[in-house]
């Protein structure tokens, strides 16, 4: 039975991969999206199979509501996010208005127009922050270094809320570093994208520290399966997702040459800028993904080469639009 379906943030890098697998298996699908740092043009081929677009604020609870009362949506992914971790700590306030206000505009909405089920996205790396335990598994003690980590957390707790106080079902997913087509190679979140673009581009990469410092990098499709497993189920709670295996920024780095090597591209080029570790950074973040095999029966299955094989495609062709062979 195909299922109506509400994607908040349904435009940007990860919403607009879970619509084209929602749209794929025939789901009735309405994204909520104010464009910030989405983009229509990753709806694409979603509008075209059916796909409706709503370019609305989730914190504006009026126009939550609005959405919400015309498509009465059984399943809603809550992904619309601030997602700039050093914005947040900058101006902390626009962090919690979206993250944790626009939350409870659409948990409020969810469970006043009846979803049987709400997918929330979180993080792991920025809750569980500098971890005693890695793989950091989902009961170690949240310690945000950035607002952003706060607010996300704080979301969490509010789909707890929801569920004890109204018996809304919601299972919050915490992710690892997602990678994959989509991926702003311009934005400061997504180190794999910008090493593709370095790499393409003929740049030596950027390190801010050793590189040694590690992370757990899931690819988006994975996160996709995920994500449609959790919304299947009936678990409640929280949910990591992820590897479990760390990789250091230096051993992505050879991994982005190898698999640009087998697409044709130029060598990866030796980092040669080694910039000031970033302050809040943790050194090392990597998920303990058992709760997601045995609740979920999920394990990711992409492996990296492969999965950096199609971000480096994509960003090849973002290049191209942009025309940034001209510009570099
Ligand atoms: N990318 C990662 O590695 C990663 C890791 C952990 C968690 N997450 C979470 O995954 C989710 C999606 O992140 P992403 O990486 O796809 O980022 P993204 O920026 O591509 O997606 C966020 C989307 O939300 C939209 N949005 C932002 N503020 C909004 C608002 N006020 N109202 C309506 N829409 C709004 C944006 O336009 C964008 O389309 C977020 O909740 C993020 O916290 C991402």
């Amino acid at each position: 039975m195909p299922e109506v379906v509400i994607v908040t943030g349904g435009a940007g890098f990860i919403g607009s991969s879970l619509v084209d697998a929602l749209v794929a298996r025939g789901d009735l699908v309405t994204v909520i999206d104010n464009l910030s740092t989405g983009h229509e043009s990753n709806l694409k081929h979603a509008r075209a199979s059916g796909a409706a677009f709503v370019n609305a604020d989730i914190r504006d609870a009026g126009a939550v509501d609005g959405v919400f009362s015309r498509v009465s949506p059984s399943v809603v992914f809550h992904l619309a996010a601030q997602i700039d971790v050093r914005r947040s700590v900058i101006d902390p306030a626009h962090d919690a208005d979206v993250n944790v206000l626009g939350t409870v505009n659409v948990l409020s909405a969810a469970y006043r127009y009846g979803a049987r089920r709400v997918i929330n996205t979180s993080t792991g790396g920025a809750i569980y922050g500098a971890a005693d335990t890695i793989p950091t598994p989902e009961e170690a003690p949240a310690r945000p270094l950035a607002a952003y980590g706060t607010s996300k957390l704080c979301g969490e707790q509010y789909c707890d809320w929801f569920r004890r106080l109204h018996g809304l079902s919601t299972v919050t997913l915490r992710l690892a570093n997602v990678y994959g087509p989509r991926q702003d190679p311009l934005g400061e979140a997504g180190v794999v994208a910008i090493f593709c673009d370095q790499l393409l581009a003929g740049q030596a990469p950027t390190v801010f520290g050793t590189g040694a410092q590690t992370r757990d990098f899931v690819f988006v499709e994975d996160v996709v399966v995920a994500q449609l497993a959790a919304a299947s189920a009936t678990v409640e709670g929280i949910i990591n997702i992820g590897t479990g295996k760390a990789t250091t920024v230096l051993d992505l780095i050879g991994a982005v040459g190898r698999a640009g090597a087998e697409e044709g591209a130029p060598s990866m080029l030796a980092p040669t800028v080694f910039g000031e570790p970033r302050e809040g950074e943790v050194e090392h973040s990597c998920l303990a993904i058992g709760r997601a095999r045995d609740d979920l029966g999920f394990s990711a299955s992409t492996q990296l080469v492969d999965g950096l094989r199609q971000t480096l495609q994509w960003v090849g062709g973002h290049r191209a639009q942009r025309g940034a062979g001209a510009a570099d």
